[in-house]
């Protein structure tokens, strides 16, 4: 009989545990009984166990989706994946699959996150934040995770603008619009983080926006420059969430917010002085070659993955994700 065994821990660095999924066939339960064993022995070996409570649930866009709409934006691990594992946590199950989750699996968390969304009605998938926050009070509701669960949680929040190229590319909007956006997107932004907070959860973290400019078709090979104005839409964007999430912080609710600096770690991975070596051009471009937005199925692919930043032209390959989450520790630090 074959037997599935999810998200098994492997240790991969001295730093980081990285949780991935495969299949085993098995032949007698006896085995499985083993493998287990086996496998809870090495989970309490590397001080798994001590934070048995702490949930992470992730709310947000494709920089942290890892199947809701379909596919992995990556050719391996995402930023989801590393943080989990910071936390000591397994991925969480995605909402799509959780009625075939098991208990133990819910007892991650959930990621509820969607490639496209936004925090506005109307975006590339018209499914807001919103929308993806009354899922997670369906399962509260549904008494899938209780109130001490919560409090013992943390919410990923990524927002890494899809509003803002939604208003530039279906709606042709221009970059005026976008900067003209910006207060609107940031003041529905932290009406969510305020909601996620009115949940219990006592520490949010939540994304700055990339240095879009940089992205794959943003940045100009020829002039061997980014967009200039992209990139300075996403720090007013970045500016304005900082100045909330500092109000947050003062309303003595308990819950601590985290900045995540996406925009500074993503620059510092593409203009890292002593990564120039290495294939400095490739940096800017996309590994996948098969289309704007990939799949990890891609079949045409960069030579070097392991060297790349981005997978497509929106999204971190898995080296890319790996640097940017060593940048992001010092902050993650915060939600242990
Ligand atoms: C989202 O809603 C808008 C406005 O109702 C509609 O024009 C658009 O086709 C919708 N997009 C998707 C992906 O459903
Ligand atoms: C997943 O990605 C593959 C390859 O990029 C693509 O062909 C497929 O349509 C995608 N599936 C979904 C559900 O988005």
């Amino acid at each position: 009989m074959p037997i599935k065994l999810d998200h098994v821990f492997l240790k991969t660095s001295p730093t980081s545990q990285i949780s991935l999924s495969f299949s085993f066939s098995m032949e007698t339960k006896g085995k499985l009984f083993a493998l287990l064993l086996l496998l809870s022995l090495v989970a309490v070996s590397t001080g798994h166990g001590e934070k048995q409570n702490a949930r992470l649930f992730v709310i947000g866009d494709s920089f942290v989706d890892t199947g809701n709409m379909g596919n992995r934006t990556s050719d391996g691990l995402m930023l989801t994946d590393y943080i989990a594992s910071f936390l000591h946590r397994r991925t969480p199950v995605i909402y799509a699959q959780r009625k075939k989750a098991s208990k133990s699996e819910l007892e991650d968390g959930m990621n509820f996150a969607r490639g496209g969304s936004g925090v506005l009605d109307v975006s590339f998938n018209n499914y807001s934040m919103t929308l993806q926050v009354g899922n997670f009070k369906e399962q509260i509701a549904q008494n899938v995770y209780t109130k001490v669960d919560l409090e013992n949680s943390i919410a990923l929040v990524s927002y890494t603008g899809n509003d803002y190229l939604y208003k530039t590319t279906r709606q042709k909007g221009t970059m005026k619009d976008v900067f003209d956006q910006t207060k609107t997107i940031v003041d529905l932004l932290t009406k969510n983080l305020r909601e996620i907070r009115g949940l219990g959860v006592k520490k949010i973290a939540i994304f700055g926006t990339p240095p879009r400019g940089c992205f794959p078709g943003m940045y100009s090979e020829t002039l061997r420059k980014c967009d200039r104005t992209w990139n300075k839409a996403s720090r007013q964007h970045n500016k304005l969430l900082k100045e909330s999430l500092k109000i947050l912080n003062k309303e003595r609710h308990g819950s601590k917010f985290v900045y995540l600096d996406l925009y500074n770690a993503i620059d510092s991975a593409l203009f890292d002085k002593i990564k120039e070596i290495v294939g400095f051009a490739n940096r800017f471009k996309a590994c996948c070659l098969d289309a704007h937005m990939c799949g990890p199925i891609a079949q045409k692919k960069c030579k070097n993955p392991e060297l790349s930043i981005f997978w497509d032209a929106g999204h971190l390959s898995q080296n890319g994700a790996n640097i940017v989450y060593t940048y992001l520790v010092p902050s993650l630090s915060q939600l242990l």
